[in-house]
């Protein structure tokens, strides 16, 4: 009988939570005595974590398939999972496998962590499996993680969306929002702790929502402050929060919450009122001006990121100037930039007019993103001269003798140093700032 343990690899596109996932997966794979590999030629089982958001994503993952058809003809016993967001869209499994015959098991992100028993399945008769679930069966909890990172961990706090903005795809891939208890997201990030971890990432699509359908009455801010409270832990960071959900009390919350970092990710998507409205944002640009006018108040060294789509149909000039003007006056310490893509059975997608031409929308991405990188290195020149706290996190890929972390506002800062100081968190002179990170010396 064979004894060799099989070997998995998983890639995965995406946002933070299908990381989370992917880690979930090897987790539960690697109990059931699958070992990791990272190299995809060496494995016996290939997982894709998929993600839809936007065109270019699902294109990456044919790609990839598409290149596995040779080798599951050169190793016909391999085994092909495809699971995440993109087999969740509607009817999405069916054509899938039409498509790519070779592929053996297609699943969902609701029931991926079921991923073991699928494969004995594959393994033991042959058949492919489909099996996708429409929605979640509750949340599942107590499932083995296994990080990628030992120092900073993900812990979804909540999960779907509720949102439903006109273009994405995520609230029909990801379901309905729910919360996890508070006891079962403590439980978590104490055992992170008592591994050794520093610093954690809440994760939800809308961590400002969190705690809506709880038994109990709680908010996102009463869960901050549970979570700064949790002894050993140094860092607590989350992401994304809707503009118009952040309220005084979070506010106020993350600038009395000590572990709490100065960082907020608040996704714009436009700076253009007509545009916020059609995209069914349910914000304007005055009040996001006002909210990160209100943060930085309360907070004078916060950073403040942000998510803009360009080229959302009817975009006109104006709309699009109204974005920069908007970009210019917050100064975004990150922003990511997106042309707009259609996905299928979001109402975006059913407007029959005004799409914007390919050329208009990438000229003024491009238009965007210098105005944007500008805008970075002007804050980041900022830094200069400034001694910050950076949590030292990997040794620098190119340089021996570098080690790099990021500071509280979410910087990356490289600079001279031991390997051992990995994991702690030292005071950093920042000498010169760059476009995208900072160089400094440790004091
Ligand atoms: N829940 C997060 C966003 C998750 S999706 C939030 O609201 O902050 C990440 C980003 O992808 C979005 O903020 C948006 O800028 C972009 N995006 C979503 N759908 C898109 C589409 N159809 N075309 C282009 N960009 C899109
Ligand atoms: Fe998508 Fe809007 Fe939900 Fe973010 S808040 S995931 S952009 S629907
Ligand atoms: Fe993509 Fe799904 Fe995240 S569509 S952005 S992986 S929630």
């Amino acid at each position: 009988m064979e004894t060799r343990m099989m070997k998995y690899y998983i890639e995965t596109w995406g946002c933070q939570m299908n990381e989370e996932d992917s880690e979930k997966i090897s987790g539960i794979l690697k109990i059931n005595n699958y070992e990791p590999t990272d190299n995809e030629k060496d494995a016996d089982v290939i997982i894709y974590n998929t993600c839809c958001v936007r065109e270019n994503a699902e294109q990456k993952v044919y790609g990839h398939l598409g290149r596995l058809k040779n080798q599951k003809k050169e190793n016909p016993d391999l085994i092909i999972a495809v699971t995440g967001c993109m087999t969740q869209q509607k009817d999405a499994a069916e054509k899938m496998i039409k498509k790519f015959r070779h592929v053996d098991i297609i699943t969902g992100s609701f029931n991926s962590y079921k991923l073991p028993e699928y494969i004995s399945r594959v393994k033991h008769s042959g058949e492919t499996v489909v099996e996708v679930w429409d929605k979640e069966k509750g949340i599942v909890e107590g499932l083995p993680v296994d990080r990628k990172n030992d120092m900073k961990a993900f812990v979804t706090i909540m999960y779907g969306c509720d949102n439903f903005c006109s273009y994405c795809i995520v609230p029909y891939v990801r379901g309905r929002e729910r919360s996890r208890e508070p006891e079962d997201i403590v439980k978590e990030i104490e055992s992170l702790i008592a591994q050794g971890y520093k610093e954690v990432t809440l994760l939800g699509q809308n961590v400002n929502s969190y705690g809506i359908g709880l038994e109990r009455k709680m908010n996102f801010s009463d869960l901050l402050k549970i979570v700064n409270s949790i002894e050993g832990i140094e860092r607590v960071r989350f992401m994304t929060s809707h503009p118009k959900d952040i309220t005084e009390e979070l506010i106020q919350t993350m600038n009395e919450c000590d572990k709490v970092c100065e960082h907020i990710h608040m996704a714009l998507q436009s700076g253009s009122n007509r545009m916020l409205d059609k995209m069914n944002r349910k914000y304007t640009r005055e009040h996001y001006i006002n909210l990160t006018k209100r943060i930085k108040e309360v907070m004078p060294q916060v950073a403040i990121s942000t998510d803009i789509i360009v080229g959302y149909p009817g975009e006109t000039e104006e709309d699009f100037n109204e974005t920069l003007a908007l970009a210019e006056e917050v100064k975004f310490d990150a922003a990511f930039t997106f042309l707009y893509s259609p996905r299928e059975g979001t109402p975006a997608a059913k407007l029959e007019t005004d799409f914007i031409d390919e050329e208009t929308k990438h000229r003024r991405f491009s238009k965007l993103l210098n105005s944007i990188n500008q805008i970075v290195e002007t804050k980041n020149k900022e830094y200069e001269g400034k001694i910050v706290d950076v949590l030292v996190e990997s040794a620098s890929k190119n340089d021996d003798s570098k080690i790099s972390g990021r500071t509280r506002t979410f910087k990356l800062v490289t600079f001279e140093g031991s390997k051992d100081l990995i994991g702690q968190i030292v005071n950093v002179k920042i000498v010169e700032a760059k476009p995208y990170s900072l160089v400094g010396e440790l004091v």
